[in-house]
């Protein structure tokens, strides 16, 4: 809907689109911070939405996980998030993602030496 709308968000998400929150599956994460992602937003259904269920129940559950894991191995929790933002709010949708990217801004790049040494 954010599309369709035209509401603006910044350039600097690249969006990858899955069945259900529930599908992102924790290595997808772990891969997307190897592979250079400075963060990331897994967006889903409100609960009580999913359309498989318990989907993002799930999901919610690995994300938590996730983010003590992200602690124990020195990768700031806060560069992953969870929302609910269902397929017709794409105010909502536009609005996390500006706010997400200011939040990844503010933390810098994961691997700054890389980052520079890529230049
Ligand atoms: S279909 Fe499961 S979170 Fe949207």
């Amino acid at each position: 809907m954010a599309g369709i709308s035209r509401f603006q968000y910044p350039p600097t998400i690249r969006i990858i689109r899955v069945m259900c929150s529930g599908r992102v599956d924790p290595i997808f994460v772990l891969k997307a911070f190897e592979n250079g992602a400075d963060g990331v937003l897994i967006c889903g259904c409100h609960p009580g939405d999913c359309h498989y269920v318990e989907g993002n129940l799930i999901a919610e559950r690995r994300i938590k996980k996730l983010k003590k894991l992200l602690k124990a191995i020195g990768i700031e929790p806060e560069r992953l998030r969870l929302e609910w933002v269902s397929a017709s709010e794409g105010l909502k949708f536009s609005q996390v993602v500006k706010e997400f990217t200011e939040q990844i801004i503010k933390l810098g790049p994961l691997f700054p030496d890389e980052s520079t040494s890529q230049q």
